[in-house]
């Protein structure tokens, strides 16, 4: 097994880091690794804000409700942007509507994904811990508002980085066989039955993040985090929508 694969199987989420800074030669690594990550239409309809000032920190943990964003030694918030393209497109005197399309907002949306991912996997490879961050989204005109975002941009995901003051355990996931398939999707005829094992590997699992609490089974964690959906989540399209997205 080579060392990319190694440390990409040995993934876990880290959300205590010690105070300890990722040098500046690094984080300028890291990024470059982010800007090199495959594209949709070469149109790279994604960019990068690096939040700095604590209390813009503060102000986004509080939209997350996660006291621990706050502490994050580096916080890199990834979002959609087809401002660029389409400034791009006025300053030759063209309007280009594609860049408030559905399509074009799904290959911002996909772009941005795809680079927070090669920044996470550049930076565990560095051996520095990361956390995702889609808690940004509970408030998202606040957070618009907080980055001064301008029209033809979203927020997607932000991501944690620095060095890890924890060693959470490794988060067993489904069997490989309920998400793969060959050719066409396979649905199955017991599902429940198929995942009897993992409920019970899940069930021993410690989650760091819930107070060293075991989490449920699978089978319960679907049904309580489904149940309990933000309300101000779902309304997320009408808040594309306000950024000038025609979706
Ligand atoms: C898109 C996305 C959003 C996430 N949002 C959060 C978040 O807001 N806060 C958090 O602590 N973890 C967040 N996570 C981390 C997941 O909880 C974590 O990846 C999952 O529980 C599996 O655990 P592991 O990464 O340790 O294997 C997010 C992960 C993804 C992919």
């Amino acid at each position: 097994m080579n060392e990319t694969i190694r440390s990409q199987l040995n993934h876990r989420t880290i959300r205590e880091f010690t105070q300890e800074k990722i040098s500046e030669q690094t984080l300028n690594q890291l990024l470059e690794v982010a800007n090199s990550t495959a594209s949709s239409t070469h149109l790279q309809s994604y960019s990068m804000i690096r939040i700095v000032e604590s209390e813009l920190k503060q102000a986004i943990s509080e939209i997350a409700k996660q006291e621990y964003l706050a502490r994050v030694p580096e916080l890199i918030i990834f979002i959609v942007d087809q401002y660029r393209n389409h400034q791009i497109g006025k300053e030759q005197g063209v309007d280009l509507e594609a860049t408030s399309d559905m399509n074009t907002f799904t290959q911002g949306f996909t772009d941005a994904c795809l680079a927070a991912q090669n920044l996470v996997i550049a930076a565990e490879s560095l051996g520095l811990g990361t956390v995702y961050f889609g808690s940004i989204l509970n408030d998202v005109p606040k957070l618009i508002q907080l980055l001064d975002l301008p029209q033809l941009t979203f927020p997607v995901v932000g991501v944690g980085l620095g060095f890890a003051n924890q060693s959470p355990q490794l988060k067993p996931r489904l069997p490989i066989g309920t998400k793969f398939f060959t050719d066409k999707y396979e649905k199955k005829k017991d599902y429940l039955d198929l995942i009897k094992e993992y409920d019970q590997i899940l069930n021993q699992y410690y989650d760091l993040r819930d107070t060293n609490n075991r989490v449920d089974t699978f089978r319960d964690q679907v049904v309580t985090k489904l149940r309990t959906s933000n309300p101000k989540r779902s309304q997320i399209v009408k808040h594309i929508q306000s950024q000038g997205f025609k979706i």
